[in-house]
């Protein structure tokens, strides 16, 4: 059997601390499941890296990358780096040449944890963010500088091609697991160009490979108000790259915040890896203490798992964070307990000991 290659990169802040105990639980699974093969290699490209090397990762860093099967990434942001050099030079690329654009986010209700909503129970839907065009380009510019006239241009970019495939990735995601509605995220009685083009080429995609299902498209200021008034009506939303963000960050405080998010960047091809990252950054403003929730990062191991053709294993640790949270007895801060980054992981890995066990025991 050959191993599955995973390229690890903490990152920066919080990031380092919460890999910490994502690393334990790929070692336990591994101790447990012998039919588990992973070879893993830590890379530390980082702000730390930066200021040593003058570049977040080196020259030939994608060439590495891609001789790995996935990429499991904490997070990066750090006050000594500007924000747009270390998103830039190091998530970017990744995304891109690695043609990830789909940025797959869960949003879920959690056992033991409570939504800021009054109706925020059995919320369960996902979100497809187109991730490698659309209004995160780095085409435009600035002139004029410091003149009155001074002017810039940031261009959107939208293509045929890319809608069809993150509107296709959601359609088979939607078959799959039994969904009957998408609801795609627009502005097209505002912005005429690009989203207008958007709609369309949505609705032919959806009408040629998946009549079945029930699209609706919905403003995305009136789609706010609904993630919040009735979160449940939601199943798969496709997105932009812009709204699938905010909406993205929105979803994860519905349903208990930063702590608990993960996300996939999918190359759903398999040409290229994947990389598996929690949606919150590196917090310095909690970094250092030990005390940063480590489910998000554990979490997208298990999407790392889902994507690499062990969805048991994805099952696994995400009961295995489901109880831990249900049994209430280990919380982190920021979901109103008082455990440390390690403890959390600590109860992870137990439970998961603990259920690979009885799995053994039965079979
Ligand atoms: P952030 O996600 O780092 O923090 C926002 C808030 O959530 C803070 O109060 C933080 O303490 C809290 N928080 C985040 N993750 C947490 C966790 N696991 N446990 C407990 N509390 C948690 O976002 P912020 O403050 O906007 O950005 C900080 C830095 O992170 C910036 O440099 C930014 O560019 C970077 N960033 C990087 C991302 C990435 O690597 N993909 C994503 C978002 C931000
Ligand atoms: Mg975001």
């Amino acid at each position: 059997m050959t191993a599955t290659r995973i390229a690890i990169i903490p990152g920066d802040g919080i990031g380092k601390e919460v890999m910490e105990e994502a690393i334990k639980v790929l070692e336990v699974l591994q101790e447990h499941d012998h039919t588990l093969q992973i070879e893993a290699t830590i890379f530390p490209w980082s702000s730390d890296y930066y200021l040593e090397h003058g570049r977040m990762m080196p020259n030939n860093a994608l060439e590495t990358l891609a001789q790995y099967d996935a990429i499991l990434f904490g997070a990066i942001g750090d006050d000594r780096v500007p924000d747009d050099v270390t998103v830039w030079e190091l998530i970017m690329p990744i995304r891109k040449q690695f043609q990830q654009y789909v940025n797959f986010r869960p949003i879920k209700s959690l056992p033991g944890i409570a939504s800021p909503l009054a109706n925020g129970k059995n919320i369960d839907f996902v979100i497809f963010r187109e991730n490698a065009e659309g209004e995160y380009s780095n085409s435009g510019g600035r002139i004029y500088n410091d003149q009155p006239q001074e002017m810039t241009i940031q261009n959107t970019i939208m293509t045929r091609i890319g809608i069809e495939k993150i509107v296709r990735a959601a359609c088979n995601y939607a078959h799959k697991h039994h969904k009957t509605k998408i609801t795609s995220a627009t502005k097209s009685n505002a912005i005429i160009h690009s989203m207008k083009f958007w709609d369309e080429h949505t609705k032919r995609v959806l009408g040629n490979t998946s009549p079945t299902l029930q699209l609706e498209s919905i403003y995305i200021d009136a789609l706010v108000a609904y993630f919040v008034e009735r979160p449940q009506d939601f199943e798969v939303v496709v997105a932009s790259n812009l709204f699938g963000d905010i909406l993205s960050d929105l979803g994860s405080a519905l349903v208990g915040g930063l702590g608990l998010s993960p996300s996939a960047n999918l190359n759903p091809e398999k040409a290229f890896p994947s990389m598996f990252e929690p949606v919150h950054g590196s917090a310095p403003n909690i970094a250092g203490k030990g005390i940063a929730n480590p489910i998000a990062q554990i979490w997208s191991l298990a999407l790392l798992f889902g994507h690499i053709g062990r969805p048991e294993v994805e099952e696994l640790i995400v009961s295995a964070i489901e109880k831990v949270l249900r049994e209430g007895s280990v919380k982190t801060a920021d979901i109103g307990g008082q455990a440390n980054t390690q403890e959390m992981g600590n109860a992870i890995c137990e439970v998961i000991v603990a259920m690979k066990s009885i799995a053994t025991r039965s079979d």
